[in-house]
């Protein structure tokens, strides 16, 4: 029996990195999932590595009625939502001086609204004791330069984590927040950098790291499988850090 057997969970950024790792993970667990992102064909190729316990739903979590599509989906072919991980985001980094209204924009519209959104239009699909898992990141905490949209945007959703848990704690739902260090994920060449500035930030980074690597997603997907099973039923609120010790030592 595994711990998300019978449970239903919808996985925004199921398609790629973090997203991906923690859909394989519940799948093994029991769990049927549903996965949303914007690229067809990553969802489509995630899909069949998934199986038949998976479905994709294309849209953007910056319009509800791709959520509400979403949901929809979910209920149609699997009857409830158990589990919600609000895990869609995007990176963009921009130094102070430079950084563009539309650059604050597209982050904030995505990483914060996005989420907000994301969970508001699932309220009603979401069952009585279900768990919600938001993808915030320890920028939330660290001052790194050019990253001041992204650190704030991950900052709101870990406020989100405790908001959210007063209003929807009385249906016994939890919502907690996941805090990933650097994690290996296609994120980076998507947010414009190259190879070479990858690599130069990898290793400043990794050098930073007590465990001087990054995180592999698997290592984030079974801490958000702790947060997301009956494992953390005492756990509303909070923020898990996985980090490699980078925040803490
Ligand atoms: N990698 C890291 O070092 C790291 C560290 C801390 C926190 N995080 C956070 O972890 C989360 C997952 O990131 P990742 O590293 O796994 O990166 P990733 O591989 O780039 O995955 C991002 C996912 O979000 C989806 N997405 C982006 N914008 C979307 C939108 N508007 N609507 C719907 N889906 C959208 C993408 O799918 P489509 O492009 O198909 O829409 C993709 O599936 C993000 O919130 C990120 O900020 C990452």
């Amino acid at each position: 029996m595994g711990k998300l057997s019978g449970k239903t969970a919808v996985i925004t950024g199921g398609n790629s990195g973090i997203g991906l790792s923690t859909a394989k993970a519940f799948v093994d667990e029991g769990a049927n999932v549903v996965i949303f992102g914007r690229d067809q064909k990553s969802l489509d190729d995630a899909v069949e590595t998934l199986g038949e316990a998976a479905i994709g739903v294309r849209g953007d979590v910056t319009s509800d009625t791709d959520l509400d599509a979403l949901y929809a989906a979910a209920k149609e072919r699997f009857g409830k939502v158990d589990a919600l991980f609000a895990n869609a985001g995007i990176a963009d980094f921009a130094p102070l001086a430079d950084a563009s209204v539309d650059h604050f924009d597209r982050v904030f519209d995505v990483n914060v609204k996005g989420v907000f959104k994301t969970v508001q239009r699932g309220i009603d699909a979401l069952s009585d004791g279900a768990s919600v898992v938001l993808t915030t990141s320890v920028s939330n905490t660290k001052g790194m330069a050019s990253m001041s949209a992204y650190s704030a945007s991950k900052a709101a959703v870990r406020s989100f984590a405790r908001t959210f848990s007063a209003e929807l704690v009385a249906r016994g739902i939890r919502v907690n927040a996941i805090s990933p260090g650097p994690v290996a994920t296609p994120i980076y060449t998507r947010a414009g950098l190259s190879e070479d500035e990858i690599e130069a930030m990898g290793a400043g980074m990794a050098d930073q790291i007590p465990l001087k690597r990054f995180a592999e997603p698997r290592e984030i997907a079974s801490a958000v499988l702790f947060l997301a099973s009956s494992d953390s039923s005492y756990v509303v609120g909070t923020e898990l850090v996985v980090d490699g010790g980078w925040t803490q030592i």
